[in-house]
């Protein structure tokens, strides 16, 4: 995205967006240890990435690499280890799930319906979810509000009754282009498909492009409704 640098009401929130930002996860990593941070390595987590990283905050960096992911982003871990020294704690799906999966509804069985979809994300992401929060007293992640209907009321911080932990969305109130600002302004790397109109990023054979004006997130899993988009990482359980 392209940012306009000369954008003084641009520059000015997303200067105190961060000081708050940095005080916010400073105290997460306090009070609530462990915390760990869930990492998709897409553009928002990478503004957390760089704060909890420069910030030496003892904060736990991890991502679920679902084996499906796009050749960019494993660029992009290597690249986070060459620029900050960061080694990401991945986690892997339960091999014995994957295979009954592919066995039973082959390799892309995720195409013919909406449940075989998030049977899909639940043996390679949601699963996996589990174990990298089993211990833990909170998880981060770049959740933003409006990324998508299904994420309009998304608080800062609420209770994950599913995994039983306190869950912070830190980046709630920030805007697409703040977060662009700050990963511009700080240079901060980033993940090569978002300069080829990918603006949300997941496994490549659910992740496409977007066209000018399509919701951010338009190109994930583009064959289903929106109110479907969800991967299951974030539903709530009453
Ligand atoms: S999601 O539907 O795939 O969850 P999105 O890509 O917008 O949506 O990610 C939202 C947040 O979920 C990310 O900011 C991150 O905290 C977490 N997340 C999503 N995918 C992963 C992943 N592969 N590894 C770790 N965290 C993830």
């Amino acid at each position: 995205m392209t940012i306009l640098a000369e954008d003084p009401a641009l520059i000015n929130s997303v200067a105190e967006k961060t000081v708050l930002l940095r005080h916010r996860l400073a105290e997460i990593a306090t009070d609530l240890a462990p915390a760990v941070f869930a990492n998709s390595l897409g553009a928002e987590d990478m503004v957390l990435t760089d704060l909890i990283v420069t910030g030496k905050l003892d904060i736990e960096i991890f991502s679920l690499d679902t084996g499906r992911l796009p050749a960019e982003t494993y660029a992009l871990m290597s690249r986070l280890s060459r620029h900050y020294g960061l080694t990401l704690k991945l986690y892997y799906p339960r091999h014995e799930l994957v295979e009954t999966y592919t066995r039973s509804h082959g390799i892309n069985g995720f195409y013919d319906s909406v449940e075989l979809r998030k049977g899909c994300c639940h043996a390679r992401k949601v699963e996996p979810l589990q174990r990298a929060l089993a211990g833990k007293k909170a998880w981060i992640t770049g959740l933003r509000a409006d990324q998508a209907a299904t994420r309009a009321g998304v608080a800062q911080r609420e209770f994950d009754n599913t995994n039983q932990l306190e869950k912070f969305n830190p980046l709630a109130e920030w805007s697409e282009r703040e977060v662009w600002a700050y990963i511009h302004a700080n240079d901060v790397p980033y993940n090569k498909l978002h300069d080829q109109h990918y603006p949300s990023i997941g496994c490549a054979p659910c992740t496409r492009a977007v066209a000018v004006g399509e919701d951010v997130r338009a190109g994930r899993w583009w064959w289903e409704d929106p109110a479907t988009k969800e991967c299951g990482l974030h539903i709530k359980r009453a």
